[in-house]
């Protein structure tokens, strides 16, 4: 640790000290309380923008010692709390491009809005994986996988990091929610996930694993348990895996309110002072919105409770981490307003909305052509709020921003009007109906409206109500009356495209097979609509692919691609084992196919050829799982562990060349060890995680 941490160390009060572990929050705690915080030494402060910061960080710097507030914010998908910044794709959404450059770039530009407001943390990005998807918060994850939610949560931390911490344009990033919070048994937010730390090492820990190596500054504890133990409570997880294993260096802030849960909620503790001592020994740096933490640990230290040995250490990492950022030479980020929300920002908002939009079926009704009357129909279809999703100002506004849409943004219905007037075109929009029943709803002038046109397209998805923090859904079929009016104009019989604007898969089966194209929207930002506009009319060309699987019904989830074998019959009796969509998945307005796959075990070098087919330009991304085909436990019939993309001209091929670990065809083992077997596998590449869309080269691996 450096000497001027030491030396500062050194100088504190224990009042000093437990204050730096203290992070209050602005918009609850109302600017009285907050400054009367700031003045006590609290080490952070989250939720709070623009003067209100600067207020509190110059209280802090007016205290005895004068060590910088560090200020946090969601800003999960842009720096979207404040009303002017530029709005991405959800992370979900994001994750459709499959490419960690465009993840890099959005971590980048967030980083340059969130510190030109003068703030210098996101807690982001969030690396649970999303395999039971009626959880509410499947949205803020990057889809299923444990690799490909690393490699990108690695982009994300390496885009609002920068190469140096320190740089005016850097923030630091939050490794969240660690650990396997999107597991919790039944879907059910911030629940017990009951799975064993085996489990957790082979499934949930790797993409943690490589936020560590992408050197995230900070990581959050979840709010739920694993088998049982609260994570906030947790000192294996914290301490054994985390910074004696895995090498953290950062420190490690709780989420919400998680000492107090430990007696409110989770009942493990009972009262604060036995929780905020469980929280401090387990390795939690920083207590989140828990602010009875302060006299609690003062208390436990002065009565010999708590070592102070613990409060030390935890100070050391929370100044290490402000010494990094560079925060005692440079306590505020410059500000600059002017590029919060700018124009080169909005337009990689856009790029990444495009590269979000995965079509899913296509029965040769897109790109639109030769259609004169498009009826757009659905509520979702001009919703900027269902467009946005969760973490804008819409959702968590904070005292200085107002709630009010504020443009630039385009919803589908405008996207598609724009571009239908430049074609001469004549589009006309019918609400219909919205995913939860309203005073709105009008079934049979939408279905008049569509009568006239020769192409329907058909919004349909989910609303804010519906996901989110502890809002869960047990059903994930189309909601509403969004079911019925898809029958109604299905039975028009003119093309009907279907779009699906929402938080994440949900189960429509039946209106899949019946439309005659489907595409995934999911929460694409700002610019979600022209995006979605421009795929419909064919000036994109869609290179979407699927992070994640659509199930069939509700019932069929976990449905997952990496799914253990041994299921007797390996399916339902009422329903097939394979899901609606599958991870990996997504078509192009071109057509790409796969030869020569070969594997050089010795050099763990694989190659494949991969050709467009088709009269268009495209972009396919390239996908390699292996198969361990003997196991001394249960290994997942596929594994993904590479991916690349490449744009293909008409006609053009190319040899992608992959270079793998050895570690890469690792499993753990029944002593929590991650090992190779030696023995017989298989190496699959393609174009998804279907079977039929895969090529295999079977290889031993020597010990
Ligand atoms: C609770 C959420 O679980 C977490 O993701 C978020 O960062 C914090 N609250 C702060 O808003």
């Amino acid at each position: 640790m450096s000497s001027r941490v030491e030396a500062l160390l050194a100088q504190m009060t224990l009042e000093e000290k437990v204050a730096q572990m203290v992070q209050i929050p602005y918009a609850q705690m109302g600017r009285k309380e907050a400054l009367a915080w700031a003045r006590r030494g609290a080490g952070s402060f989250l939720h709070v923008l623009g003067d209100d910061a600067r207020e509190v960080q110059q209280a802090a710097l007016h205290t005895r010692l004068g060590i910088p507030v560090l200020f946090g914010i969601d800003a999960v998908r842009g720096h979207a709390l404040n009303d002017h910044a530029t709005i991405f794709p959800s992370p979900l959404a994001c994750a459709c491009g499959w490419d960690p450059a465009l993840t890099r770039e959005m971590g980048r530009v967030t980083a340059r809005e969130v510190s030109a407001d003068g703030l210098h943390w996101t807690f982001a990005p969030l690396l649970c994986l999303s395999r039971d998807t009626r959880w509410g918060r499947v949205d803020e994850t990057f889809g299923e996988d444990p690799f490909l939610t690393g490699e990108l949560a690695a982009a994300m931390i390496e885009g609002l990091q920068g190469d140096d911490l320190a740089a005016p344009e850097s923030i630091a990033a939050c490794a969240k929610h660690y650990l396997a919070y999107g597991e919790a048994t039944g879907a059910r937010d911030a629940y017990d996930s009951s799975v064993t730390c085996r489990k957790v090492r082979e499934v949930f820990l790797p993409p943690f694993k490589r936020a560590v190596e992408a050197g995230c500054a900070t990581f959050m504890t979840a709010y739920g348990a694993v088998d049982g133990t609260p994570l906030t409570a947790d000192g294996h997880m914290l301490r054994d895996i985390l910074r004696d294993e895995l090498g953290f260096d950062g420190f490690v802030v709780t989420d919400w309110a998680n000492v107090t849960s430990l007696v409110t909620r989770q009942h493990v503790a009972a009262d604060a002072e036995e929780a905020s001592l469980l929280a401090a020994q387990a390795g939690n740096d920083m207590m989140m919105n828990s602010p009875e933490f302060y006299e609690c640990a003062l208390r436990l230290v002065r009565e010999g409770r708590l070592s102070e040995a613990v409060i030390d250490g935890a100070v050391r990492h929370i100044l290490g981490v402000k010494e990094r950022m560079g925060l005692f030479e440079r306590p505020e980020k410059p500000e600059n307003p002017g590029c919060i929300g700018c124009e080169a920002h909005q337009q990689a908002a856009l790029d990444a909305a495009r590269r979000s939009v995965t079509l899913l079926k296509n029965d040769g009704v897109l790109p639109l052509s030769g259609v004169r009357r498009l009826a757009v129909i659905g509520g979702n279809a001009d919703d900027i709020r269902a467009q946005y999703g969760d973490w804008t100002y819409f959702t968590h506004p904070t005292p200085s921003a107002k709630h009010p849409p504020v443009r630039p943004y385009t919803t589908i219905r405008e996207g598609l009007e724009a571009l239908a007037r430049e074609r001469s075109v004549a589009c006309n929009y019918a609400y219909g109906c919205g995913p939860l029943p309203s005073e709105r709803d009008d079934l049979d002038a939408a279905v008049s409206l569509a009568r006239e046109a020769d192409a329907i397209v058909l919004v349909v998805g989910d609303e804010i109500r519906q996901f989110g923090e502890g809002k869960d859904r047990a059903d994930l079929a189309l909601s509403g009356r969004q079911a019925a009016l898809f029958d109604r104009l299905r039975a028009l019989g003119i093309p009907l495209v279907t779009v699906l604007l929402a938080s994440k898969p949900l189960a429509l089966e039946r209106v899949a097979e019946a439309s005659d194209a489907l595409l995934a929207a999911f929460n694409g930002g700002a610019h979600g609509g022209q995006a979605v506009a421009e795929v419909l009319f064919g000036e994109v060309n869609p290179s979407g692919r699927l992070p994640i699987s659509f199930p069939r019904h509700s019932g069929q989830v976990p449905v997952y691609y990496n799914q253990l074998p041994g299921w007797h019959d390996g399916q339902y009796c009422d329903l097939p084992a394979t899901p609606l969509f599958a991870f990996g998945e997504g078509l192009s307005y071109t057509a790409f196919a796969y030869d020569s796959l070969t594997f050089d075990a010795r050099t763990l070098t694989a190659s494949v050829r991969v050709a467009n087919t088709g009269s268009r330009a495209g972009r396919e991304t390239v996908q390699v799982y292996f198969r361990d085909e003997v196991s001394s436990v249960l290994t997942p019939v596929k594994t993904l562990i590479a991916f690349a993309q490449v744009e293909l001209a008409p006609g053009e091929a190319r040899e992608v060349v992959f270079h793998l670990r050895r570690e890469a065809f690792s499993l753990v083992n029944r002593e929590e060890r991650r090992v190779v077997e030696p023995g017989s596998f298989v190496l699959m590449a393609g174009h998804s995680s279907r079977d039929e869309d895969l090529l295999s080269v079977r290889f031993t691996l020597e010990g």
